[in-house]
């Protein structure tokens, strides 16, 4: 292993030992400093994401794969170590950004696959804020639903992380969004980064909500759905999908959607799809595809990041509390 030589043999972190509620968390003083492995760098983070797929892992929604488990999906920050193969254009002291597990730590092993040096117009903040998200956005926009100009998409969660980026995004590709979100205030800021109508998720009166996508969609309904609240809203959003629309399903921050009936799709031929990011990023080279045009985005057409709050490690229980109870908007760091 390339090493520099100030690495120290034990850091903080963040681990859990079994899943459940936020009293699960550890801020542990003692983790030895991994090795990279075969294709794996070791970055020193400076800054890490949160990311409410932090909280399926730590509830149990999703399961880790064994305990100890450190937490978090992403962060930014330099190289420190190179395991043996990886490749040239990751070198001691690049500043990086990358996907992965371990984050919520001082230092985190990265396959390379997932990783993509930060160029130098863009901050390391930024990068960690950004990357996870915004690339979700991107490639929901242009895979699971490649939207044309003057779509009708509608957005839940408008004024969250994803959901920040997706409003952003869309103006930019010059579809008309309609954002809901829980509170007038987060409406506001949907608003304010590109969405054109604004709506409450009208959860307990499913007819009213119906009632307002038809009317300002010209009766036809929506082209897109990108709905990651799961649960809660499936239902109001599947039946707001015009005839040969697309439903994304792309989260569970309200619970799982299960037992769906697929005869329900052919009342109007909608496909349904429930995608992940690492899926569309599988590659090297579909990473280096998309991140780049994620930088576009962010230099070309002056899309920025909405930063929530920097937490250090230390509040990762107040952090996360924070995200659970819907109070945040746009993106959660953590910085070591
Ligand atoms: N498929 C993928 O690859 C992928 C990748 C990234 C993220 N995601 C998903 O996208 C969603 C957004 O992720 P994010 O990190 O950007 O988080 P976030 O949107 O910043 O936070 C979650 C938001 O969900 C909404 N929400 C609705 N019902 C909720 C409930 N019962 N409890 C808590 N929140 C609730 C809240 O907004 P309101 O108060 O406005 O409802 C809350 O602010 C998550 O579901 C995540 O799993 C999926």
């Amino acid at each position: 292993m390339a090493s520099v030589s100030s690495l120290p043999k034990t850091m903080k972190g963040v681990q859990i030992e079994k899943t459940g509620g936020t009293e699960v968390l550890q801020l542990k003083t003692e983790i030895p400093v991994p090795e990279p492995k075969e294709g794996e760098v070791l970055v020193k983070n400076e800054f890490i994401g949160i990311n409410y797929i932090d909280t399926y892992f730590r509830s149990g929604v999703y399961s880790p794969p064994s305990f100890p488990y450190t937490l978090g999906r992403e962060g930014a920050g330099t190289i420190a170590a190179l395991g043996p193969n990886t490749p040239s254009d990751l070198q001691l002291g690049t500043r990086v950004a990358y996907m992965g597990p371990a984050a919520y730590a001082e230092y985190t092993p990265v396959t390379a696959n997932y990783m993509i040096p930060i160029p130098d117009s863009i901050s390391t903040k930024v990068a960690a804020a950004s990357l996870l998200q915004a690339l979700t956005a991107v490639t929901l926009i242009r895979e699971a639903y490649p939207v044309q100009k003057g779509d009708w998409v509608l957005v839940t969660a408008a004024a969250g992380g994803v959901g920040l980026w997706l409003c952003q995004l869309l103006k930019a590709v010059g579809a008309h969004t309609i954002a809901t979100a829980s509170t007038a205030e987060k409406r506001e800021l949907a608003r304010r980064n590109g969405a054109e109508v604004l709506l409450e998720y009208h959860e307990e009166d499913r007819e009213k909500f119906v009632k307002k996508v038809l009317e300002v969609t010209g009766g036809e309904g929506v082209h897109a759905v990108f709905d990651s609240v799961g649960k809660a809203t499936f239902d109001s959003c599947l039946a707001v999908v015009r005839r040969k629309g697309t439903m994304v399903s792309f989260g569970n921050a309200s619970g799982p959607v299960t037992g769906f009936a697929l005869a329900r799709l052919s009342s109007r031929n909608v496909k349904l799809l429930r995608p992940t990011l690492f899926n569309y990023i599988a590659t090297r080279e579909e990473l280096q595809q998309y991140a780049q045009e994620l930088w576009n985005f962010i230099e070309k057409d002056g899309l920025n990041v909405k930063i929530h709050d920097v937490y250090p490690l230390s509040d990762v229980v107040r952090a996360t509390q924070d995200i659970e109870s819907r109070k945040t908007t746009g993106k959660l760091l953590l910085q070591p």
